[in-house]
């Protein structure tokens, strides 16, 4: 999943390319992350190993801003991707700003799930042009 993630914003190359700071996600009162920390460092490969439900998937939904995030921080090259602490506050990042982020995200899905009977172009084009 890092190696997906294109180097960009304002971090420097010591700082974690993604940072997961006291993340808090809960669906309802099942509280899956609680207060998980870690650091991915530019170029580090990571491999995500759980029993299931333990949260890998939710992990990887809340990198690409499918998911929201009910407590903590994300940053992604340097950027906060849904909140981000001024002035003492958690607050959340302007749409804008997390938009310029998130096209920066990309995501290679587990099964391919192509059309078989489509070309390559096709199958790309088909989406965007429907
Ligand atoms: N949209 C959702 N609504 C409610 N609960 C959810 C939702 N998505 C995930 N969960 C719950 O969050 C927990 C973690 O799920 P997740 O899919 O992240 O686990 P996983 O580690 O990827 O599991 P697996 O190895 O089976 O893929 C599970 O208890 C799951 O039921
Ligand atoms: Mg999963």
């Amino acid at each position: 999943m890092p190696e997906n993630i294109a180097p960009g914003g304002t971090g420097s190359t010591s700082a974690p390319h993604i940072e997961f700071r006291d993340v808090v996600k809960s669906f309802g009162d099942n509280t899956v992350l609680k207060n998980l920390n870690f650091t991915v460092g530019h170029g580090e490969r990571v491999t995500l190993i759980g029993p299931s439900g333990s949260g890998k998937t939710t992990i990887l939904r809340l990198v690409m801003t499918l998911e929201e995030l009910t407590g903590g921080y994300i940053h992604v090259a340097g950027q906060p991707l849904q909140y981000e602490e001024k002035g003492g506050r958690r607050q959340r990042v302007p749409d804008k700003q997390r938009r310029r982020t998130t096209t920066q995200i990309g995501m290679v899905f587990q099964h391919f799930n192509l059309f078989p009977n489509m070309t390559v172009l096709e199958n790309i084009i088909e989406a965007p042009s429907t």
